[in-house]
């Protein structure tokens, strides 16, 4: 009796191992650590990526993502070493992590994963000249309810300065978090596009021209935000009417504002604005985050001159934020900054902390909504990457 009991236990115990195996955390730092056998730490069936001399089954990503079912079934895929040049298109539904082996995988800094593409649209569309896309196929309804990257450096370096749109990513219909990433372009660097969903954590983007823009949602948590030259705006969104209230915008949190390097803080001091409204229901906000000195007196700006695009539905906010690129007198000179339901921030620019908090600001469940526009979709973002 004992026996079979236990018996009957352990295949239950075995049964739901089994079952919860795709639920179970990935131990990701160990899969991306280098091991004479790289796959040694990883999850069966993890697809490995690498150049040619490594003898890595698949010697570009592409090729790799291509042999994965157009299904819901999680799927990782392990990248070694090097620079791989070619445009990553993830159009699956289901989970999809892409890992860069590093033996510092808590650390942008240190990663040895490069994808890189040069291109710009010119007249052509914005969305083909991206070195990686998390979209469905046009047409079909949603992407990846779940794509992760760690460790990958995703760079589009047609020219040195803004020419046109020159995207690193473009997320549309899907959701993505990018842990201990880094972008690089000079113009339209990151695309968050119609019910995308993206989170950055530790990550580096680096712009020149309204280089976070889009119509999705975006936080950018523990980020640098890299000033290659100043241009249009960091932030250009334009929002859109639903029949549900919506929180599509941009927010960055305990970031840091910085230019790229001695030659830019050289140059450009004053000239940077945090944003500019690529249409009036733009929604955008730098909270506790750092201000380098590049950044203009007035914080936004309007989007041109003539053709401001400002108005009681825009929302160009900033919350403790501080450093020499917060100027209270600009700020309130300008008074472009608004008051979400009272027009121009003419008494103070600045969300107090009940605004923040009250205005649905301070936590990724008040921001993330599905394609339904129910709050709390979160189950996507990894909450502690550092493990
Ligand atoms: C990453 O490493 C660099 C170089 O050692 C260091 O300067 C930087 O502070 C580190 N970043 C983080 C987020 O720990
Ligand atoms: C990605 O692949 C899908 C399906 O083949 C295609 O429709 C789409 O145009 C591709 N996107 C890019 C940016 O290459
Ligand atoms: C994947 O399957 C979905 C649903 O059947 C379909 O809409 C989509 O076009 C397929 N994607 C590709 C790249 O074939
Ligand atoms: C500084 O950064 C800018 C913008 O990316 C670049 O054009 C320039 O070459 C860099 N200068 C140095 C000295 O690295
Ligand atoms: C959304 O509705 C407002 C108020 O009716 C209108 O002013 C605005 O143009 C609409 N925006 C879009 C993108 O349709
Ligand atoms: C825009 O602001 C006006 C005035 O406050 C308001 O009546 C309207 O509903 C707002 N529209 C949107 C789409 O938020
Ligand atoms: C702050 O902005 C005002 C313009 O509104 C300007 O006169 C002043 O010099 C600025 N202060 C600094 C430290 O840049
Ligand atoms: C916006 O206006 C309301 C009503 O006048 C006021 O209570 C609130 O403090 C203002 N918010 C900001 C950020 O100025």
């Amino acid at each position: 009796m004992a026996s079979s009991t236990s018996l009957r236990l352990l295949i239950t115990v075995m049964m739901l191992l089994f079952h919860c195996s795709s639920a179970v955390a990935l131990d990701r730092i160990a899969c991306q650590f280098p091991t004479p056998d790289p796959l040694a730490g990883c999850p069966a069936g993890t697809l490995l990526v690498g150049p040619p001399s490594t003898g890595a089954p698949f010697s570009s990503i592409q090729s790799a993502i291509i042999t994965i079912p157009n299904d819901t079934t999680s799927y990782t895929v392990l990248i070694l070493p090097g620079t791989y040049t070619e445009q990553v298109n993830i159009t699956r539904p289901g989970p999809l992590t892409l890992l860069g082996q590093t033996d510092v995988p808590t650390n942008q800094s240190y990663n040895a994963v490069t994808v890189a593409w040069a291109a710009v649209a010119g007249p052509s569309d914005n969305a083909r000249t991206s070195t990686l896309t998390v979209a469905p196929p046009r047409g079909s309804s949603m992407g990846s309810t779940d794509f992760r990257a760690y460790n990958i450096d995703f760079v589009n370096d047609y020219a040195p300065y803004s020419d046109t749109p020159s995207l690193a990513i473009d997320i549309s219909y899907a959701n993505a978090g990018f842990y201990y990433c880094a972008f690089y372009s000079y113009q339209d660097t990151i695309y968050i596009g119609t019910l995308g969903n993206s989170y950055m954590y530790s990550s580096t983007i680096a712009g020149q021209t309204d280089f976070l823009f889009g119509y999705g949602t975006l936080w950018i948590q523990s980020s640098i935000l890299s000033l290659r030259s100043c241009g249009g705006g960091i932030t250009a969104w334009k929002g859109t009417n639903t029949t549900f209230d919506n929180m599509y915008g941009v927010y960055i949190h305990d970031s840091a504002v910085l230019p790229e390097n001695a030659t830019v803080a050289a140059e450009e001091v004053g000239k940077c604005a945090l944003g500019r409204p690529w249409n009036a229901q733009h929604r955008s906000l730098f909270a506790r985050t750092y201000l380098s000195p590049e950044i203009r007196a007035s914080g936004y700006i309007p989007w041109q001159e003539t053709d401001p695009r400002i108005d009681y539905n825009t929302t160009m906010a900033e919350y403790q934020t501080y450093g020499p690129g917060f100027n209270l007198t600009g700020r309130l000179d300008a008074g472009v900054e608004f008051n979400l339901t009272q027009g121009p921030l003419t008494a103070h620019p600045i969300l107090t902390e009940e605004e923040y908090i009250s205005g649905g600001y301070s936590s990724p469940e008040t921001i993330f909504q599905d394609d339904q526009g129910t709050f709390g979709y979160t189950g996507w973002i990894d909450r502690t990457p550092w493990l």
